[in-house]
């Protein structure tokens, strides 16, 4: 368990908006979830039902930082420069190399919150760390996307929208140096055959442990940062290494890894740039591929292009192809995953980030198919909460008829899925869905049924 990476979610259950991806240009090209035909106002009045519906949202917010709070203060009272807190026990946890993986990780969500002694400690701390040496393997991935992205995205809301919430300019200035001193350790990672990085690696040895491929997701989620990490430094060497990784993901070869147009397989050879398999869909694995291809569009439309083409592409494949309603309740519309041409009637936690890329996308392109697709997966998503005993979703689920477990077969007849993996990891990928969808129709509903399940206590259903 991470505990302070549900920050990250309180800080969503909040109402106050914060961007999540900065353009690139001083000017936003889009007014992200602001279409007449969805004002953004937030009425009280448009909450019709909901658990605990009298509470004022200063009172929700408030309970939301109490809780970040006591997370974030309990961790650093206990494991200070450790990656977590264990909180059942109360040891600490380094499964993120001992770099503080909590501090990093929370430091926006402080930031968001402005709740300043908080954002004091961790940029106090953040200097010290070493960036260089660790004793564990490193996953390229992952600590592009909580290491790189906590301390750019850090820099970037204390340079810009946020900068009286700091007044120490050289713990500030510390951000980008240390995301530059990461990056310098890490890049050796894609010195391959074709460029294509190895995800595990060690410091210890600068080596790839005789990697020969990598996962589509961990390839092609690293754009964003290390494009963001080029712009801020002005050394275009981040960029071209992350974009040159890219273009196999791409242009797939061979045609049969794509078996959808703009659907494509999970594993490529690194050797020769090849996808060893046609297997995929929005599942974790290949989840952030998608997402990655939209969110650089919007950083930066002019250069990216090429990224949506292949989004849009996707996009248009999912909603002809992956659609999925249970036959116990076809009013609900999941996504399957595919491999070859065959389809999977089976989802994870994770993939519900699906209903927040395509309410993104039609924002993006002003598409209203789009958005009600995005919001039919939302909707999909929350009734996996509403379901459940906690009301909180399963890890995985699903709803194949030839497979359903004797002892949750009414529960299948009710809900429109089973629970194939019953566990919580403090996935925040479902809270960016539900908060995009709140943004664009103004309904507190997406908002406040996860937020009441996860943050207080007795939650209901709506
Ligand atoms: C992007 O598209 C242009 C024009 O079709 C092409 O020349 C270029 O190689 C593409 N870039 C990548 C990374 O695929
Ligand atoms: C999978 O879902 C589709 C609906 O999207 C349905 O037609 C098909 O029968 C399902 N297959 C199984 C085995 O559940
Ligand atoms: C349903 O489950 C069976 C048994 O695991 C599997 O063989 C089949 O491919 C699955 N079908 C779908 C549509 O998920």
């Amino acid at each position: 368990m991470r505990p302070v990476l549900s920050s990250w979610a309180f800080a969503l259950c909040l109402t106050s908006c914060c961007g999540s991806v900065l353009p690139h240009s001083g000017t936003p090209s889009y007014n992200y979830f602001t279409s007449a035909e969805h004002p953004l106002a937030v009425e009280e009045d448009r909450v019709s039902s909901g658990p605990n519906i009298d509470i004022s949202n200063e009172e929700r917010a408030s309970a939301v930082k109490d809780a970040f709070t006591f997370a974030f203060n309990n961790y650093w009272e206990l494991c200070k420069g450790q990656d977590e807190l264990l909180p059942v026990t109360n040891a600490c946890g380094n499964s993120r190399n001992h770099w503080g993986a909590s501090a990093i990780d929370a430091l926006s969500t402080a930031l968001i919150m402005g709740i300043r002694p908080i954002v004091a400690e961790i940029l106090e701390y953040i200097p010290t760390i070493d960036f260089t040496t660790t004793a564990t393997h490193v996953s390229l991935f992952e600590t592009t996307i909580r290491y790189l992205a906590g301390m750019l995205s850090a820099y970037d809301l204390l340079q810009g929208p946020l900068s009286e919430l700091s007044s120490n300019p050289a713990a500030v200035e510390s951000l980008l140096a240390q995301s530059k001193s990461l990056a310098d350790s890490l890049k050796f990672a894609f010195d391959t055959p074709t460029g294509i990085p190895a995800n595990d690696i060690f410091f210890t040895t600068r080596s790839t442990g005789g990697a020969t491929s990598n996962g589509l997701a961990t390839t092609g989620s690293l754009q964003l940062e290390w494009q963001r990490l080029s712009d801020l430094t002005g050394d275009p060497e981040y960029s071209i290494l992350a974009q040159k990784a890219e273009t196999y993901l791409l242009n797939p070869q061979p045609a049969w890894a794509e078996p959808f147009p703009g659907l494509v397989g999970t594993r490529i050879d690194i050797t020769n740039g090849l996808f060893l398999d046609a297997t995929g869909g929005w599942n974790g694995g290949d989840d952030s591929f998608y997402e990655y291809l939209l969110k650089m569009y919007v950083y930066d439309s002019s250069r990216y292009g090429n990224y949506s083409d292949r989004w849009i592409l996707a996009a248009d494949s999912t909603m002809e192809h992956l659609v999925s309603h249970p036959s116990s309740r076809p009013q609900l519309t999941f996504l399957a995953s595919f491999a070859d041409t065959s389809f999977v009637n089976s989802s994870q936690h994770l993939t519900c980030f699906d209903g927040g890329s395509f309410l993104l996308g039609g924002q993006v392109f002003d598409k209203k198919e789009y958005i009600d697709f995005g919001l039919a997966l939302v909707k999909g998503c929350r009734a996996t909460y509403e379901q459940t005993a906690t009301r909180i979703g399963p890890e995985q689920f699903s709803w194949n008829t030839s497979a359903i477990m004797p002892d949750q077969a009414d529960f299948f007849e009710n809900s429109g899925f089973y629970i194939t993996n019953p566990s919580y990891a403090l996935r925040p990928e479902v809270l960016e869905s539900f908060y995009y969808a709140f943004r664009i129709t103004g309904e507190l509903r997406f908002l406040l049924n996860v937020c009441f399940s996860l943050v207080f206590d007795n939650p209901k259903p709506l």
